[in-house]
């Protein structure tokens, strides 16, 4: 009897409790606080939500109970930093193997002393976990991205030779000046030349302003404004810019996994292909190069995390390479521990989860060899998952 594909999750975030004391320490954004009162400490992110983070805390000296609902950021519970909880999450929604990668912000905020030590205990501590959990975990390292550039090239190094780890994540900043600033370049040829592959998530969405006063400052919209559309127009821009500059036919072995199925580009790639053919100043180089298409289907993998058939259908013609028109590129994910349920047991089953679970199965048919590919075993081939080459071992 053929063994069943195992179910990979390939966007499933962890704090280790290092980095929770970090946020715990400082005093800006990303932070973590806590407010009398309420169950959980408070871990605010985004930088939109400065305001309401000023008036809670201005409140809470003035000994005003705290409303939980209008508390900024997000309650810091359990799924953030212990892997029994991931593993019995992953238990709970059938996820055989996840690739644990650091949330956002990474190490962007990190001071430049001390950004290579702590990638390097991050890395040990996702090292530990996974070995702790054999078959069951993988991990994307984390870059200290503000470190002095031999740091970081030693940290890609040194990474790239940890058993457990399968690529890196990176946000969108890259260096401070976004990924497709030249000083950037050797990063990512390293990168490339390792082998390892670039899980891309966004963090800094849209300047404030886009939102207006009620979807910024009076927190009145929530997270939903920054988090459905300033990240995925964020990781979209990311790819325009490196795809611009010439970055992917310069670094033809530079792969990417793009987080939620490439924010927009599926939607856009044509859009940005027919302005770089209308661009008197951009298409004379461009016409040599290889097209927004011709990268999608080569260096770029897609997440599977949009919550819908409609994105996900979107996402398979974007990627639609030579094989089973685009479904060999396409690898499920949850974002775990983002988005629980607001109204059932957070120990229970995860709506997010099913969303996109669903989506699969309602794009590719319940069961269908194209969706076990997409929900797993996409994954396995593409990020080498049970394999243990001879130099690691
Ligand atoms: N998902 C993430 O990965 N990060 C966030 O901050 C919110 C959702
Ligand atoms: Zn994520």
């Amino acid at each position: 009897m053929a063994s069943k594909t195992p179910v990979v999750d390939v966007h499933t975030h962890m704090y280790p409790p290092e980095y929770i004391q970090i946020l715990e320490s400082r005093d800006a954004i990303p932070i973590v606080r806590s407010f009398p009162g309420t169950p959980d400490p408070r871990i605010v992110l985004l930088s939109t939500e400065m305001a309401p983070l000023k008036e809670a805390e201005a409140a809470a000296a003035r000994g005003e109970p705290p409303q939980t609902s209008a508390l900024p950021g997000r309650p810091l519970t359990s799924h953030y930093a212990s892997v029994t909880q991931k593993i019995h999450f992953m238990d709970t929604h059938g996820i055989d193997v996840s690739v644990l990668s650091l949330a956002n912000p990474w190490l962007d905020f990190v001071d430049k002393d001390q950004a290579g030590n702590l990638a390097a205990s991050v890395n040990a501590g996702f090292s530990a976990m996974c070995k702790a959990h054999p078959g069951r975990l993988y991990f994307f390292a984390a870059l200290p991205v503000t470190a002095p550039a031999d740091v970081l090239l030693q940290t890609i190094a040194d990474v790239a030779k940890l058993p457990f780890c399968r690529g890196v994540i990176l946000g969108t900043g890259g260096l401070g000046q976004g990924l497709d600033d030249p000083a950037m370049e050797p990063v990512l040829a390293a990168l490339a030349n390792t082998g390892l592959i670039i899980f891309l998530h966004p963090h800094y969405g849209l300047p404030g302003e886009v939102w207006g006063p009620r979807g910024g400052t009076t927190g009145e919209y929530g997270h939903v404004l920054p988090l459905a559309l300033g990240f995925p127009m964020e990781t979209t821009i990311a790819v325009t810019r490196l795809f611009l500059a010439g970055v992917f036919d310069r670094l033809p072995k530079l792969r990417l996994l793009l987080a939620h199925s490439g924010g927009t580009l599926p939607f856009l790639a044509g859009r940005i292909d027919s302005c770089v053919r209308h661009d008197a100043h951009l298409w004379k180089a461009a016409k040599t190069r290889r097209s927004i298409w011709d990268v999608l289907h080569e260096q770029v993998y897609l997440d599977a995390v949009v919550y819908s058939d409609v994105g996900l259908q979107a996402a398979i013609a974007a990627s639609g390479g030579a094989k089973m028109g685009g479904l060999d590129r396409l690898m499920f994910g949850t974002d775990h521990p983002f988005f629980p349920p607001l109204d059932s047991d957070e120990q229970g089953e995860w709506e997010s989860v099913s969303m996109n679970a669903d989506a699969v199965s309602t794009a590719l048919g319940d069961g269908s060899p194209e969706a076990a590919a997409v929900m797993g075993g996409n994954a396995v081939r593409i990020l080498r998952l049970y394999e243990e080459p001879a130099d690691k071992a």
